[in-house]
C-alpha cells in the first residue's frame, strides 16, 4: 500500500520525482514493487488514480519478511502461485515442495521464490510496460479477485486471498473452454489450501458480474480474461456472455 501511495506521489509531485522501492511484504517483494504501476482508489473502485512511475531501484530484504504477520505471507504467496501458473511451472513445483519451510519464513526458498518471481514479472513487463497486451497475463486471477475485494468492502479479503480465489475461478473457466487439465485445477487448488489460502467465497454471482463492470478491463460489454493452458501457461480470452461466468459459479455452487 505505501509503495503504490509513495509511488504515485513520486510520479506526480513537481511532475516526477526519482523513486526507490523498498518493499517489506511478500506481496509487495514478489510482485508490487516491479513494474511502475501505482495507484490510489476511489470509492467507486479500486485502483483508478493510477500512472506508470518506473522505480530507478528495488531493494527487498527478506529479513523484513520475519515480523510480517502469518496471513499477510500467505497472502503475498498467491501472487508467487499466480507467477508460477502464468509462466513458471518449474516455480509451482518448488512451492508443492518447499510450501512448509516456505510458512516457516526460511531464508533459502524465501529468497528463491522473491527472486523469480521479479525475474518474471520484470520479463513481462520490458515486453510490454503499459498493458497494451501482454503484461495483462498478470491480471490472471485479478479480474474476479478484484471484484470480490470491492463487493467485500475491501475490508474481509486481503488482495492475495481475492487473488487466489479469482485464480481458481479462472481455472474453472479454462478448464470449462477445454484449455487446461481438471488435473491443473485440481493442483492449484490443492496448494492454494495447503499455503492456508481461501479458494473460494460464497459472494452472490450477480453482484459479482455487476460489480466486473466497473473494472478497467471491461471493455465493450466484453471482460478480458487471462485464462490457464495448464501450470506454466496462460491465454487471454474474451468472455462476451456473462452466462459463461454464471454457468461455472453455479456449477462450483455459487449461490446466484
Ligand atoms: N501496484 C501494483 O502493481 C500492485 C500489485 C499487487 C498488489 N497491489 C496492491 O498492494 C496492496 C497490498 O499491499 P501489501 O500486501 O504489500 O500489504 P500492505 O501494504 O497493506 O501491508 C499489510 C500490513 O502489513 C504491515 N507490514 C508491512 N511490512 C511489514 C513487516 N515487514 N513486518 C510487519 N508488518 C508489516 C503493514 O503495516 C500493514 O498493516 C493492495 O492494495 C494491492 O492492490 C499493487
Amino acid at each position: 500500500m505505501i509503495g503504490d501511495l509513495a509511488g504515485y506521489a513520486a510520479a506526480t509531485y513537481l511532475r516526477g520525482l526519482p523513486l526507490i522501492q523498498v518493499p517489506t511484504t511478500l506481496l509487495a517483494q514478489v510482485d508490487s514493487s516491479v513494474g511502475g504501476k501505482v495507484a490510489v482508489n476511489l470509492s467507486e473502485g479500486k485502483n483508478l488514480v493510477g500512472v506508470f512511475h518506473q522505480p530507478s531501484l528495488v531493494v527487498a530484504d527478506i529479513h523484513t519478511l520475519k515480523s510480517l504477520p502469518p496471513r499477510e505471507l500467505r497472502a503475498g504467496l498467491a501472487e508467487v502461485v499466480k507467477h508460477g501458473m502464468i509462466a513458471d511451472p518449474e516455480l509451482f513445483g518448488y512451492l508443492e515442495a518447499h510450501v512448509d519451510s516456505i510458512l516457516r519464513v526460511e531464508e533459502e526458498p524465501l529468497a528463491f521464490v522473491v527472486e523469480r518471481s521479479c525475474a518474471i514479472k520484470a520479463r513481462v513487463v520490458e515486453q510490454d510496460e503499459r498493458e497494451e497486451g501482454l503484461r495483462a497475463i498478470l491480471n490472471f486471477g485479478h479480474t474476479v479477485g478484484h471484484a470480490l475485494e470491492a463487493i467485500t468492502g475491501y475490508r474481509r479479503l486481503l488482495h492475495g486471498e481475492a487473488v487466489a480465489i479469482g485464480m481458481v475461478v479462472a481455472s474453472m473457466l479454462s478448464v470449462r473452454r477445454g484449455l487446461c487439465e481438471q488435473d491443473d485445477l485440481l493442483r492449484l487448488r490443492s496448494l492454494l489450501e495447503r499455503i492456508g489460502l481461501p479458494t473460494r467465497l460464497s459472494a452472490n454471482v450477480k453482484s459479482l458480474l455487476k460489480t466486473m463492470n466497473y473494472d478497467k478491463k471491461m471493455k465493450n460489454q466484453v471482460i478480458y480474461f487471462a485464462l490457464t493452458k495448464g501450470i506454466g501457461h496462460v491465454t487471454l480470452a474474451a468472455i462476451s456472455d456473462p452466462d459463461e461466468l454464471k454457468g461455472v459459479l453455479a456449477a462450483a455452487g455459487w449461490p446466484s
